[in-house]
């Protein structure tokens, strides 16, 4: 163990590609950018001010943006206003986001507001109609390729915008990356990093906005144009150079960054072979050095901040438990088809299943701050001074190595109970890359996307994790919010544990089924509920849900305890389909059927009807009944060809 007596505003471990934390600027940045509004480096071909488009801009959202953007430049950070003794304060109030700067901040932002709306009520000149957009000047793609280094201004384009970002490079959330695509176009990366795709984004990026970009007329300025297509490709190719070889059978949706779930036959093992575990990566897997590898530990009312090694984890008491993580979007594919949601189309296999070993996050903590009392929770509204009580404390916050973050609530961190895992084996074997090697947080009960992966630091703050996944992401909206606004996003829960699910595994969508002489159907599939509750009964009709059958549940993972019910259920069930398929057949509906499963959990809460009721535009919580079409061939007719040793064991594996 290594305690460190280093700066707080000491840079990560490994700063890779950290992505937009809700557009939060350093001080540094907003000195330079201050300056920039009032005067371009520009000045002679372009224009004195940041320009803003009105097609992505209107007064209103600016204003929400730079007030969003402003409040947070003004918001110290949570270790900051956390209570820490009198030793280490000068360390919470010296940091990058410290007391000190914040009139600084405040200055730049307001200047930043003032800009924008000015920029809007015509003061700048703003890009507000057609005839004023031919202020801008225009760029070949080839003079823009010439404008890669600070000392010629660095400039990217992004649809037909030219843009000078020369003063954002160094506030820009994943760092240095961004000069990947100095002297290029931005669409590419922007396609890759959904997270990109935000009008936030959109609207700080029009700040920069020198010009327009002019369209390939000639032949040679068209090859140009594909050469420089090419190396922006081959470019983006690169980030990625780490990514793993990947098994064949995973369902691939998207190749860069990795989301791809497991294929349905793989989904009725108990444990999931790990080269078929679904994988949900927001960027490209980092290179980690295990040598080098440290995980930091702080909080505010340790004494010093604290780096765990390897070794020093595994010398802690090893904790196996078998979890079944869910994404936040599985199933979102049944939510878009009712209506249009955004995000990858999850069909019901973003979910699996593994044994995980590891220390328990409470005896890491332990290990970090000998002292710490990990009984002593109170609430963030607590105002007790007493520096070494954790009253403040209300949140865990995980960080990755390649700048993915997320945070839990204290108490499931602090609970033993809660089973919460610094994890360095998968199935017995050390992590592989793609499941977050050498050390990912293993969150049982909770929305897989609280697991970081490849886990740099873990702090305890009085706050939620500024990461746009915890601010700007995985939360749930009311259906009738199709495009939730930043109050909406800054009201909303953030989601931990998931709600009661379940998916028909067999048989499969539009395949073409025969009932077994009893004019039964055999249906199996997988249930699970979060927060550690047990699943209780699953429900199948091969009726639409007109009838119903209570499926045999396959028994609990081995050594999960009452309320520790952290893993899936599988269910099999034996239902009468000759009554619907010859309904079906009857009104010329070629005796298709629809198989539903709904599954109840110890709470007795159950999975709802319909999708309408819980739609939301980013689609996560999908957990309407499941309903599978199929064709039943002769119901009763044709001979029940044996299973193969049954069902629950076929299901076992
Ligand atoms: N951790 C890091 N560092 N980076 C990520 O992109 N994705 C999260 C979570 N942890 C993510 C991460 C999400 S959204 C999910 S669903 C799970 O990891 C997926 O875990 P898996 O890829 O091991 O299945």
């Amino acid at each position: 163990m290594f305690v460190r007596n280093f700066p707080r505003n000491a840079p990560p471990l490994q700063r890779q590609l950290l992505p937009p934390v809700g557009l939060r600027p350093r001080s540094s940045f907003l000195l330079a950018s201050s300056s920039s509004f009032s005067a371009s480096t520009h000045s002679a071909t372009t224009i004195s001010r940041p320009i803003i488009s009105s097609c992505c801009l209107t007064t209103t959202t600016a204003r929400h943006a730079i007030q969003s953007y402003a409040a947070r430049a003004l918001r110290p950070p949570a270790l900051a206003r956390s209570t820490r003794s009198s030793s280490t304060s000068s360390r919470a109030t010296t940091g990058k986001f410290g007391s000190a700067r914040l009139p600084l901040a405040a200055l730049a932002a307001a200047v930043l507001l003032s800009a924008v709306l000015a920029a809007r009520s015509g003061h700048v000149h703003a890009e507000s109609s057609k005839s004023e957009a031919t202020v801008l000047p225009t760029y070949t793609r080839a003079e823009v390729a010439t404008h890669t280094t600070p000392e010629t201004g660095i400039w990217v384009t992004c649809g037909s915008g030219v843009y000078d970002i020369t003063n954002f490079v160094e506030i820009h959330p994943g760092g240095s990356r961004i000069l990947q695509a100095a002297g290029r176009s931005i669409d590419p990366f922007w396609a890759v990093f959904a997270i990109h795709q935000s009008p936030e984004t959109r609207q700080l990026l029009e700040t920069y906005r020198i010009g327009h970009l002019a369209p390939a007329r000639t032949p040679e300025e068209k090859a140009a144009n594909a050469a420089a297509d090419a190396r922006d490709k081959e470019a983006l190719q690169g980030l990625f150079a780490n990514d793993p070889k990947r098994d064949p059978r995973l369902v691939t949706l998207a190749a860069c960054p990795c989301n791809a779930e497991t294929p349905p036959a793989e989904l009725t093992a108990s444990i999931t072979p790990t080269p078929v575990f679904f994988v949900r990566n927001h960027l490209p897997v980092p290179a980690v050095d295990v040598e080098t590898y440290r995980l930091r530990v702080d909080g505010p009312t340790f004494p010093q901040e604290v780096e765990l090694s390897l070794a020093d984890l595994r010398a802690l008491p090893k904790h196996t438990v078998t979890v079944t993580l869910q994404c936040a979007g599985n199933r979102r594919k049944d939510m878009h088809e009712v209506k249009a949601t955004k995000g990858l189309q999850w069909t019901a296999g973003g979910i699996s299943t593994a044994t995980w070993s590891g220390a328990l996050l409470t005896d890491v903590l332990r290990a970090a701050h000998p002292g710490f009392d990990l009984d002593n929770q109170g609430s963030a509204d607590d105002d007790d001074d007493d520096e070494n009580n954790n009253n403040n404390i209300a949140h865990v916050h995980f960080r990755g190595v390649e700048g993915y973050g997320a945070s839990i609530p204290f108490h499931k961190a602090a609970s033993p109970a809660g089973e919460v895992l610094v994890a360095y084996e998968m199935n017995g074997e050390p992590l592989p890359p793609d499941h977050g090697a050498p050390l990912r947080a293993v969150v049982p009960g909770h929305v897989a996307a609280r697991s970081v992966k490849w886990l740099e630091s873990v702090v305890l703050s009085d706050e939620e994790s500024e990461s746009h996944w915890q601010r700007r992401d995985y939360k749930g909206f009311c259906p009738s919010t199709e495009m939730p606004t930043e109050e909406d996003y800054d009201s909303a829960t953030s989601i931990q544990e998931l709600p009661i699910n379940s998916a028909v595994l067999s048989p499969r969508p539009d395949s073409t089924v025969e009932a077994g002489p009893d004019g039964k159907l055999a249906v199996l599939g997988y249930a699970v509920s979060g927060g550690g509750r047990a699943v209780l009964r699953v429900d199948v009709s091969a009726d639409g849900g007109r009838s119903w059958v209570a499926a045999d549940l396959k028994p609990a993972a081995p050594r999960a305890r009452p309320g520790r019910q952290w893993a899936w259920t599988h269910f099999e069930a034996r239902v009468p389909v000759a009554a619907a398929a010859a309904a079906a057949a009857a009104r010329k509906d070629g005796q298709v059927v629809e198989v539903v499963c709904k599954a109840v959990d110890e709470a007795y809460n159950s999975q709802p009807e319909r999708v309408e009721g819980i739609w939301n535009m980013r689609g996560v919580l999908s957990n309407a009944w499941h309903r599978v079409k199929v064709t039943v061939t002769q119901p009763g007719a044709a001979e029940e060809k044996p299973e193969e040793g049954g069902l629950v064991e076929r299901i076992g594996r």
